[in-house]
């Protein structure tokens, strides 16, 4: 199956004032076509097309024959980058929201410093390339890749990117990249971000939550601990902490403590009704699992 340009979910003229008409017709039509043609050229006869989508296919191309690996990774990434840029965007704008906000928190804080963050890495992107919201299976966080390079291609999964090509801004920005980043993220559609990263994959934890810890000396699951038993290890260990021979302690303590407070944030009755990514990130800040190396 040939690949084709998606039609846009929105009139051309739709993300006006902030991105003409006229930009979106070239970057729609002309630009996305040509890594459409490209891309089926390249694959043309192969058995990539056929057999998986494209986006599966950008997560193998070490197993992509050189002499079109290059041709592939340009030009389905261009289609795939585009394809999720077009739904990305909305007339309507709006604000994250839910469990998306939550995971956006707490990586950043407040959605200002994302904003901020974002822009700062659309404007660090040397030539041609994208900033990115990904999900890396326990956080969000902000990465960047140059050409039509894809986060897929890393294990990432994109929940939005910013094209910091100068096809996306010079006819209405000219070389202004930075203002275009600003009104760019005024037509960003979060329902769609938010549906994302609800589909994104996490982690599974079900081995994490059936591991005992020791409360107050009783062996109890990882999963069942709930905001009082959070709070009580919390201090118990804090009166701990100094002690010479236990080192580790003031900083397990902390953990717990962080643990009570995103019960409660949460309204999670237990450690299992938390988020697959909370819940190993709080197994690994108390040692119930070995920390893995961080990817970044
Ligand atoms: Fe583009």
């Amino acid at each position: 199956m040939a690949y084709t340009v998606p039609d846009l979910p929105y009139a051309y003229e739709a993300l006006e004032p902030h991105i003409s008409a006229e930009t979106m017709r070239f970057h729609h039509d002309k630009h996305h076509q040509t890594y459409v043609d490209k891309a089926n050229a390249a694959l043309e006869d192969t058995r990539w097309a056929a057999e998986m989508a494209p986006e599966d296919l950008l997560t193998k191309l070490d197993e992509v024959p050189e002499a079109i690996r290059a041709a592939v990774t340009n030009n389905v990434g261009g289609h795939v980058n585009h394809s999720l840029f077009w739904e990305s965007m909305s007339p309507d704008g709006g604000e994250p929201s839910g469990k998306l906000l939550n995971a956006i928190r707490e990586t950043f804080r407040t959605v200002a410093i994302f904003n901020e963050t974002i822009e700062a890495a659309a404007m660090s992107t040397f030539g041609s390339g994208w900033a990115w919201l990904v999900h890396d299976g326990t956080r969000v966080l902000i990465v960047t890749t140059t050409d039509q390079d894809s986060p897929l291609s890393d294990g990432l999964t994109p929940l939005l990117g910013v094209d910091v090509w100068e096809h996306a801004y010079y006819l209405d920005y000219n070389n202004r990249r930075a203002d275009y980043v600003k009104a760019w993220l005024q037509v960003v559609d979060w329902e769609v971000v938010a549906q994302r990263y609800a589909a994104a994959p996490v982690p599974d934890v079900s081995e994490i939550l059936e591991r005992t810890v020791s409360i107050s000396g009783k062996m109890v699951a990882f999963g069942t601990i709930d905001v009082d038993a959070a709070r009580t290890q919390s201090s118990e260990l804090g009166a701990l902490a100094g002690w010479g021979p236990m080192a580790k302690v003031g900083s397990i303590a902390r953990a717990w403590g962080e643990l009570a407070k995103n019960l409660e944030g949460r309204g999670a009755a237990t450690v299992a009704d938390l988020d697959p990514g909370m819940i190993k990130k709080a197994a690994e800040d108390l040692w119930v699992i070995a920390p893995e190396r961080g990817m970044i």
